[in-house]
């Protein structure tokens, strides 16, 4: 349902194909209009629902951060980066295109990121304020970029636990716990031990989400994952699973889950759907 509800606001955002420059507007919504399991989206509404947030202010959330999660998916598959071909089983922006239109198009998707936020309304200024800060920061250099950097720095090197930990927070935790920090922000009045509690929620889960990524780069199959299987080994990438095996991976997955789990505890049925979610991120098969 929240998925429907995402697609059609992320449709609304993007700029039309017919509108000039057609290619480039073609190739963002190529991007995101490209059956993404919408996991972040549907983090901020399963917040949201835990603490009886509007779904309508969520929407802008939910919209800024997919568009700039989509955006470092052109970016992480070019040729200068991971080089893939295929993504949510289609060929890759810079395959579908062309290289130039791919880096345009995801240069594109990051304002608009940014101009669904600075549009929202129904908000407390103050909140809106907030909700900026907290995404241009898991956007930025000590965020998705910086962890981005990380990953390619560390390729054919060998990490630590807490190495692998720190990159995947950034990398792919940053955008994960910005989705659930979002909607924390956008509920008024909430504790702080409630806040601290999603807080470490949308940490673990996001460190959660990337070891199960690797691990499925493993173990997946190509046509089932829809991105190349086996593409960390061929670029000799530094992964929990290439660091410490599968097993290890495994339960650390389940170590954290655990640990997201207990902090949803504190909220009762409310959280139902965010513990669905983190279930589904660990157990996952694509
Ligand atoms: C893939 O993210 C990139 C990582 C951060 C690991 P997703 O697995 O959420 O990709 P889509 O959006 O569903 O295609
Ligand atoms: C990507 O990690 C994280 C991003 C910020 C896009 P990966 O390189 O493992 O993601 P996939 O496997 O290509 O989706
Ligand atoms: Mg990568
Ligand atoms: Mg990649
Ligand atoms: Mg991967």
């Amino acid at each position: 349902m929240y998925t429907a509800r995402v697609d059609h606001e992320l449709d609304a955002a993007l700029p039309l194909a017919v509108t000039r420059p057609e290619r480039l507007h073609d190739a963002m919504r190529y991007a995101v209009l490209n059956g993404g399991k919408r996991v972040r989206p549907l983090l901020v509404y399963a917040t949201g629902e835990c603490l009886d947030v509007d779904p309508k202010l969520l929407d802008v959330p939910a919209v800024a951060i997919e568009l700039i999660h989509a955006f470092s998916l052109v970016h992480d598959d070019l040729p200068a980066m991971d080089n893939d071909d295929l993504r949510r089983g289609k060929p890759t922006v810079h395959k579908q295109y062309d290289e130039a239109t791919a880096i345009l198009a995801a240069d594109a998707l990051q304002p608009l990121a940014f101009s669904v936020l600075a549009n929202i309304e129904g908000a407390p200024p103050a909140a809106a304020i907030e909700l900026v800060r907290l995404i241009t920061g898991a956007c930025g250099s000590t965020g998705m970029t910086g962890g981005q950097s990380i990953d390619l720095a560390a390729e054919g090197t060998a990490l630590c636990a807490a190495e692998l930990e720190h990159m995947y927070s950034l990398k792919t935790g940053a955008l994960i716990h910005a989705a659930v920090v979002s909607a924390c922000l956008l509920r008024e009045g909430l504790t702080e031990s409630d806040a601290a509690a999603l807080d470490r929620f949308g940490r673990d889960i996001g460190i959660a989400f990337q070891i199960k990524d690797d691990i499925l780069d493993v173990e997946g199959e190509t046509h089932v994952i829809g991105k190349p299987a086996g593409s960390d080994v061929s670029l000799n990438k530094a992964t929990y699973p290439s660091m410490l095996g599968l097993e290890a991976s495994r339960r650390r997955c389940d170590e954290l889950l655990a640990e997201a789990l207990a902090s949803l505890e504190r909220f009762g049925p409310a959280a139902a759907p965010l513990d669905w979610l983190a279930r589904y991120i660990v157990e996952r098969g694509r």
